[in-house]
């Protein structure tokens, strides 16, 4: 096959940023993993890059002991463990921006230090605005910090000007399952209101997920074809070739269908295949996802077997290395029958889809990490080439690739020069990189701009959520083991059974 590379015409591109306002961050787990490997260097970016108000100040909270002076040492080295070339006086400017409060997440007393805290800080730092909450704890404190927000008053819900009021962010999973979300936002909802609430998916955030929307609905080529009449069927995975690293007693508890389909998965469903919002409003642009989440047929509906197949890696070898089964992972159950992969087809039962089925994978331990959307469209009117030879040729495939290289393909026949009947399938490829020249930015980087600003559309809405669990309801109780698959490989039978008893295969993960 050979590879072309599209002309594309470079005009300058006005996107400026919008620097978040005055506002003051309380980071809850700002000891821990997320915040030490994603939310401190992200937050140092924008500080780097002139997007934060110089009022902003971090209010650290965690249970280790540390003083003002060792948190910022910790998040100086955290960034410098993650961030390329953060000169000296960058780093040594952010850390006179950070405090820490250190307390037990159970005890009244710990918030009302937080709240004398933040008075003294808003005042040395002249803020008198927004107090935004951040929820960088493992899922089973949610209920607890928020409680004591509440409590406290810290959440000085339903102030009268939107800027003013306190912000909740909050991580996925937002709960377990549909009952245990409606229980936590329960009690969310006590103390904010859903204007005041952001769920992450980081997916969101990802310049790559973001342009679906813009891929589809700002090139008009697209759109007509975009329907059960052209396409015959999309594929979108998540394939990871990371373990659970030290996560194991969250994620045995959690799964692959929690950690990953219920939320990031079927948000990029919602983007690929949602109606188009009448405009890029928050609420427009979340009720059309929702509309299309709620059209995802049932598992109940037929033979769930038939529609999704788990599995769980056992021990084999990626790049070269031998690595262990997840049974034997620390904080692992030895005999845990939590899946570690899943592959689902799905259908969405509407006018624009009715039919076409979405083939859906993800999985850790897999021989790459490959995220794409594969759209493959209906095979051409073959009558004309069988006569000479060609009455099977190959479909029309775009490839939305969303990491680690970031781009677009789309695949199509053409004549090749010489013989007179020969035809050649040809790779027209957009690479991020190579054309605007940047490293992609880092996805909370984006999202935390975006609630500083007051922006919720790239957060999930609790309908969005709620819907999602109820999607997968008749499959989360599923205590059956799941099929074993060898660390390192691409696939299994069963998962390639559930694609190719219908006469098609899975794209073969990326290399790259
Ligand atoms: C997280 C999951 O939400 O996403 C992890 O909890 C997973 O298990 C990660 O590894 C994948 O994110 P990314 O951005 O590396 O694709």
């Amino acid at each position: 096959m050979e590879k072309i590379q599209p002309s594309l015409s470079r005009q300058d591109i006005i996107c400026a940023e919008t620097p978040g306002p005055p506002n003051a961050m309380v980071v809850f787990g700002a000891s821990g993993d997320l915040a030490n490997r994603k939310l401190f260097a992200s937050i140092f970016n924008l500080f780097t890059q002139d997007l934060l108000d110089e009022k902003f100040y971090l209010l650290g909270c965690g249970r280790k002991k540390f003083t003002d002076e060792q948190f910022r040492e910790s998040v100086q080295q955290a960034i410098r463990e993650t961030h390329n070339g953060a000169s000296a006086k960058d780093l040594n400017a952010f850390a006179e921006k950070l405090y820490f409060a250190s307390g037990d997440y159970t005890d009244a007393a710990f918030y009302e230090g937080i709240k004398a805290r933040l008075v003294e800080l808003d005042k040395k730092h002249k803020v008198d605005v927004c107090h935004i909450f951040y929820l960088a704890v493992p899922p089973f404190l949610y209920s607890t910090i928020v409680e004591h927000l509440g409590r406290s008053t810290l959440s000085c819900a339903r102030q009268s000007d939107s800027m003013q009021r306190a912000r909740l962010i909050v991580e996925k999973p937002f709960g377990r399952d549909s009952q245990s979300a409606a229980e936590l936002n329960g009690k969310i909802s006590r103390c904010f209101n859903e204007s005041q609430i952001y769920r992450i998916d980081h997916y969101l955030g990802k310049e790559t997920v973001q342009n679906i929307l813009m891929f589809r609905f700002a090139n008009i080529i697209f759109e007509p074809v975009w329907n059960r009449d052209y396409i015959d069927h999309i594929q979108i995975t998540i394939a990871e070739s990371i373990g659970i690293e030290h996560r194991g007693s969250f994620y045995d508890k959690a799964g692959a269908l929690r950690d990953i389909f219920q939320n990031h998965m079927l948000q990029m469903l919602a983007l690929v295949a949602m109606e188009p919002p009448a405009s890029f409003d928050a609420d427009c642009v979340r009720d059309e996802k929702v509309k299309l989440l709620r059209a995802i047929r049932s598992f109940n509906h037929g033979d769930s077997n038939n529609l999704i197949v788990r599995g769980q890696y056992g021990p084999g070898v990626i790049d070269g290395r031998e690595v262990v089964g997840y049974r034997a992972e620390s904080g692992v159950d030895p005999n845990s029958k939590t899946e570690t992969f899943v592959a689902a087809k799905l259908f969405v039962d509407n006018q624009r889809w009715k039919g076409v089925p979405f083939y859906l994978r993800t999985g850790k331990r897999l021989a790459h990490k490959d995220t794409e959307v594969v759209i493959t469209f209906k095979q051409a009117p073959r009558s004309m080439f069988a006569s000479v030879g060609l009455d099977d040729m190959p479909s029309n495939v775009l490839v939305l690739q969303i990491q680690p290289e970031e781009g677009i393909s789309l695949w199509f026949q053409a004549k090749r020069p010489g013989s007179k009947i020969c035809m050649s399938t040809l790779n027209m490829n957009f690479n991020y990189r190579d054309v605007f020249l940047v490293d992609m930015p880092e996805a909370y980087q984006r999202l935390i701009l975006d609630f500083m600003l007051g922006d919720q559309t790239l957060f999930d809405r609790y309908d969005s959520v709620e819907t999602a669990w109820r999607l997968l309801e008749p499959i989360l109780s599923d205590d059956s083991s799941p099929y074993e698959y060898p660390a390192g490989s691409e696939s299994f039978l069963q998962a390639d059974k559930l694609i190719e008893s219908d006469g098609r295969e899975w794209r073969k993960l990326a290399e790259i």
